[in-house]
């Protein structure tokens, strides 16, 4: 083993060399040589072993080699503890980390696109729960326990109550709205819509709706047609054509869908309108004097329109995307494709 004093000049050397990089290179150091199982600890320990005779001397250069570690230590403490820099250690005109901006999701530019266009008609936003009870979902809005019309939908029960289900559609909201608000209302409800379904490209377990109703005195089916004629020039461009075909809706008599001309082929026939020349985005009606009675409304005063239509059909339209499960794979070379129209 080598000598005590031969020990100390060799640390003295790597002492004297050292030049910590920041700080944690000085707290290395300082737990090296300082620390409680540190080299000047560990070589005062071995003291014991020096003759008597040479006791003292061993001890002065012990003392000095540990004053040489204390003195390098502290001569560099102040410029790199409690991270506060006193000389170049960080240069704050170098250029920053980029923090690289996202996208909006291609859903949410076209939701926000859609409510800005019913609000300049007026129509203001209202949201509801996305757990949802079966009078909110189904019985209230003309639904009654086993109506047929329940089948349309494949429903997710939620098992801790058998009264409650994830909403199959955003007309749940109509029915939160007709409860609480006083008359007259036009408000547009955008969210997220549950239903049993194998996910596929063309269906989903979840996806997006937006509602528009507007109750009033002498509201008229021309108002839905005039409102739905807006949106869609806003949304499509003026030269898109708007076809009405009677459909059913248990919630709304009498019902209809709306198909507009393809905008991908301008109805020559693609893929898209599947070689019609049309494209169905909505439906919608006027609301059933039953649903208006439900909330204590006098069908005979008081008159609505109501649509729903698919968010992520829109945005299909828009921006041709063809496999739903897109939207929710959350993958960046897919989302980084759309700009805010
Ligand atoms: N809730 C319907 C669906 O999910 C869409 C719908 C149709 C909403 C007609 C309406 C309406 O408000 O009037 O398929």
């Amino acid at each position: 083993m080598a000598s005590l004093q031969e020990q100390i000049q060799t640390y003295e050397v790597e002492i004297k060399a050292f030049s910590p990089a920041d700080a944690t290179d000085l707290e290395n150091f300082r737990i090296r040589f300082l620390g409680t199982k540190g080299i000047v600890k560990q070589l005062s320990g071995e003291m014991k072993s020096v003759p008597p005779e040479l006791r003292k001397e061993a001890g002065q250069l012990l003392n000095a080699f540990k004053q040489l570690a204390e003195e390098k230590f502290e001569s560099f403490k102040e410029q790199y503890q409690s991270g506060q820099s006193k000389g170049p250690a960080v240069d704050i005109t170098l250029p920053g980390t980029p923090l690289p901006i996202g996208t909006r999701h291609p859903l949410r530019i076209v939701e926000n696109e859609m409510v800005s266009i019913f609000e300049k008609l007026g129509f203001s936003v209202a949201t509801g729960p996305e757990i949802e009870d079966d009078w909110h979902n189904f019985t209230s809005l003309n639904m009654p326990d086993h109506h047929p019309a329940r089948d349309m939908q494949d429903t997710f029960y939620v098992s801790q109550n058998p009264d409650w289900v994830l909403r199959t559609h955003t007309s749940s909201v109509q029915a939160r709205i007709l409860e609480t608000q006083p008359l007259p209302v036009r408000v547009i409800c955008p969210g997220r819509v549950y239903r049993n379904e194998t996910i596929s490209a063309r269906a989903h377990c979840f996806f997006h709706q937006c509602e528009g109703l507007y109750v009033d005195k002498n509201v008229s089916f021309a108002d839905l047609k005039q409102t739905l004629y807006y949106f869609v020039t806003e949304m499509f461009g003026a030269d898109t054509k708007v076809r009405f075909r009677p459909s059913y809706f248990p919630f709304t008599e009498p019902s209809a869908e709306m198909d507009i001309s393809c905008t991908v082929c301008g109805g020559k026939g693609c893929n898209l309108c599947k070689h019609t020349g049309w494209v169905e985005i909505l439906g919608c009606g006027m609301v059933h004097p039953n649903m208006l009675r439900n909330f204590g409304i006098d069908p005979d005063v008081y008159t609505g329109f109501a649509f729903g239509m698919g968010v992520e059909r829109i945005t299909q339209i828009k921006f041709q995307v063809n496999d739903l499960r897109l939207y929710s794979q959350n993958d960046v070379r897919f989302l980084r494709q759309f700009q805010a129209l």
